[in-house]
């Protein structure tokens, strides 16, 4: 059901694509930033939030324009904020410059530095030099970047990574080290959030879990699918930092729909209290589906207090701390990513174990004990072969051995 909900999201996006395409007034549009960008896989979801902002359009309909684009990795950090829309697309235009600047004329700015205005600027929205940002050529080569502020509060400044895309005099996008923010960009805008909406991404990253409320928030459906469940009783166990980190390198490799499957695997339906997870010998029900739609679960095992849960794949990991116990919602720590599939099968390039599955710490192997739950047998065609070759391995090294 969420990977349905994540491709009806898809299909709607596209839609809005389209829509937004054959709606738009006739510029002369030289270029298409949705295009461009679309050619650089670490760009997909700064690409996707100007989209969702409509800064897309802003952008294509403009020329001599420079977009300092940042890749997915340090947009983590702001998506989770969870920012409303408007001071979104404030802090966003903040990265459209209205002028030309590419990696040439960063390197030989009159007097090595330079004030540009933004699309924040020109939004209107912006009070007095806020929504200017000045170009520094620093010693050593570094550009960086920052935002004039009101007064002489700056906003944080950032540094020129490459140059993504140039066609002079029109449409430079250059990569930069992360978002540039500014407390004007940031005012509150007119738009407020939902209040009675847990904020379980500001409890995962205050407590060591910012890893992987980055990926949710990254990854596409995860937040919506969840939202929609928080308020009927929902637990997450929440992979620690260290474990998300271990874990990242495999799940950059894996299909889009394997990726958001493993995210969604995190949040089990239901409202468990410490007390009823120590009860253990439930399976639990996820929001993942595997390919045939059929929810996949995992299960919980507790002895002396301790409480495990074990993956419909049989990796394991333990419950190490209560980060929030309020009805409905519980989020527990876990130390390591829970896989609900096979992940070379899913691996969109060359086969990667990765610490999931190689590293004894994160991918500790349950001992034969992991119940299979509800669904996890079934249409895995993969999974049966990747299970053949695994028995076929065995004997051979049994063989050799005897
Ligand atoms: C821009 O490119 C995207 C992706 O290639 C496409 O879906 C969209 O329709 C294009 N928009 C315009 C205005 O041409
Ligand atoms: C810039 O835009 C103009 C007019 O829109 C176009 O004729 C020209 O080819 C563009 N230049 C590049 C390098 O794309
Ligand atoms: C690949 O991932 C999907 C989830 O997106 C899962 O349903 C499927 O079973 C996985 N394939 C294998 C062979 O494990």
């Amino acid at each position: 059901m969420p990977l349905v909900g994540g491709r009806s999201a898809l299909v709607l996006f596209v839609t809005a694509a389209v829509l937004v395409a054959t709606s738009a007034p006739a510029w002369s549009a030289a270029h298409n930033i949705t295009a461009i960008l679309s050619g650089h896989r670490d760009l997909t979801e700064f690409s996707r939030e100007l989209t969702a902002t409509g800064l897309a359009d802003d952008i294509n309909g403009r020329n001599t324009i420079t977009v300092l684009a940042v890749d997915d990795a340090h947009m983590a950090p702001l998506k989770a904020r969870g920012l409303p829309r408007g001071t979104l697309r404030h802090v966003l235009s903040l990265h459209v410059l209205v002028d030309y600047y590419d990696d040439a004329k960063l390197h030989g700015l009159p007097g090595g530095s330079a004030d540009v205005s933004t699309l924040f600027q020109a939004s209107g929205d912006a009070p007095g030099s806020a929504g200017m940002v000045e170009i520094a050529d620093r010693r050593g080569g570094r550009v960086a970047f920052a935002p004039q502020d009101a007064g002489a509060a700056r906003g944080t400044a950032v540094f020129y990574v490459k140059a993504v895309h140039q066609a002079p005099y029109n449409i430079s996008v250059l990569q930069v080290s992360g978002v540039m923010s500014s407390p004007a960009a940031e005012a509150p805008s007119s738009s407020s959030p939902d209040p009675s909406r847990l904020d379980f991404s500001d409890v995962m990253s205050k407590n060591g879990c910012g890893r992987f409320a980055g990926l949710i928030a990254a990854t596409a459906g995860a937040s919506a699918a969840f939202d929609k469940h928080t308020r009927d009783g929902f637990t997450f166990f929440c992979p620690a930092d260290k474990a998300v980190e271990a874990f990242e390198p495999t799940f950059e490799k894996l299909r889009a729909d394997a990726r958001l499957a493993v995210v969604l695997y995190h949040g089990a339906l239901g409202h468990y209290s410490t007390q009823a997870l120590r009860a253990g010998h439930d399976d639990l029900a996820t929001l993942a589906s595997d390919d045939a739609g059929t929810t996949v679960g995992f299960a919980v095992h507790s002895a002396g207090g301790k409480v495990t849960l074990v993956s419909a794949t049989h990796n394991a990991a333990r419950v190490t701390r209560t980060l929030a116990d309020a009805d409905p919602v519980a989020v527990y720590m876990i130390d390591a990513v829970l896989v609900p599939f096979s992940l070379t099968a899913n691996a969109s390039s060359p086969p990667d174990l990765g610490p999931s599955e190689s590293d004894g710490r994160s991918g500790r192997k349950d001992g034969g004990d992991g119940r299979k739950t509800s669904g996890s047998a079934p249409g895995w065609p993969r999974r049966g072969w990747v299970a053949s070759a695994l028995v076929f391995t065995t004997l051979l090294t049994a063989f050799a051995s005897g």
